[in-house]
């Protein structure tokens, strides 16, 4: 298996992002991320009756062990993952490695995965250009505060603004790692300074001076939501790369 001489750096306070256009992945490399994949995953890939969400995963896995090999030396084959009580994977092998701490998020046409060490991180990516009606949608997924401010913008700015909180809401409660589990409607954004600010109701304690979130525009078809947990006052270096994994070029 591939393996990089020699690990890239990865400092505590940078955080990386991997990202994968589906559509840049040729039909040869998926027997190769298919040979990447354990017999959980595997298992896993097989089930999936849906031809676009089966791709998405094998891509995911194979990004998610592609990028993780990039930071330590160890082959693409020889990671191993546990979840959490709520679904959330964490490197459980080499016990060395613990400390990379990653997320993954597919949607159609785009893979992303976020690698950072010790901190917590969440990445969310969404296809803006599905159909959505975001004032029908809204009550059901977001606190009061985004409800209304979705209400009170322009109509034509709403199908943005949807985007953006759902993806930074969801870039939250999968850095926590806890997902639904968390009240969707126990946390709101401020979207009116220069990053997103995070707010939170008595149902879910936490301190909104402990994250720092981003937003992105990948492609014109993605938006990209990224939370990243703070141990220091500055903001996290983030640095973003497109890659297709096991590509040699
Ligand atoms: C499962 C969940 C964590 C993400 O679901 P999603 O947005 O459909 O999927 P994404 O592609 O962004 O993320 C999936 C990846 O997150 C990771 N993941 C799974 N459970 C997770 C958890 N509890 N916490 C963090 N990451 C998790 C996995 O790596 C998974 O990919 P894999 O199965 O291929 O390994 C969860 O947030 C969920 O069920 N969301 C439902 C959607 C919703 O109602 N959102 C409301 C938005 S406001």
């Amino acid at each position: 298996m591939n393996m990089p001489a020699v690990a890239l750096p990865l400092a505590s306070g940078r955080v990386e992002l991997w990202l994968t256009a589906t559509a840049a992945v040729g039909a040869a490399l998926r027997p190769r991320y298919a040979q990447l994949l354990d017999a959980g995953e595997q298992a896993r890939w097989q089930r999936f009756r849906v031809d676009g969400a089966r791709d998405q995963y094998l891509i995911g896995r194979a990004l998610l062990r592609t990028t993780l090999s990039r930071y330590a030396e160890v082959a693409e084959t020889d990671w191993r993952f546990e979840t959490n009580a709520y679904g959330c994977p964490f490197v459980a092998s080499p016990a060395a490695c613990r400390d990379l701490r990653f997320n993954l998020s597919h949607t159609d046409g785009l893979v992303a995965c976020a690698v950072t060490r010790q901190g917590e991180v969440g990445i969310d990516v969404e296809n803006t250009k599905r159909t959505v009606d975001p004032l029908e949608l809204a009550p059901m997924v977001f606190a009061a505060a985004e409800i209304a401010d979705l209400a009170a913008i322009p109509p034509e700015g709403r199908h943005a603004r949807f985007f953006s909180y759902w993806t930074l809401k969801e870039s939250y409660i999968k850095a926590r790692g806890m997902g639904l589990s968390l009240p969707l409607d126990g946390f709101w954004f401020e979207l009116d300074g220069d990053r997103p600010r995070i707010r939170f109701a008595a149902t879910c304690p936490d301190r909104s001076e402990r994250w720092y979130f981003e937003q992105r525009q990948p492609t014109a078809s993605h938006k990209l939501a990224l939370a990243v947990s703070m141990h220091q006052e500055a903001a996290p270096a983030i640095r973003q790369r497109w890659v297709v994994p096991l590509a040699t070029s």
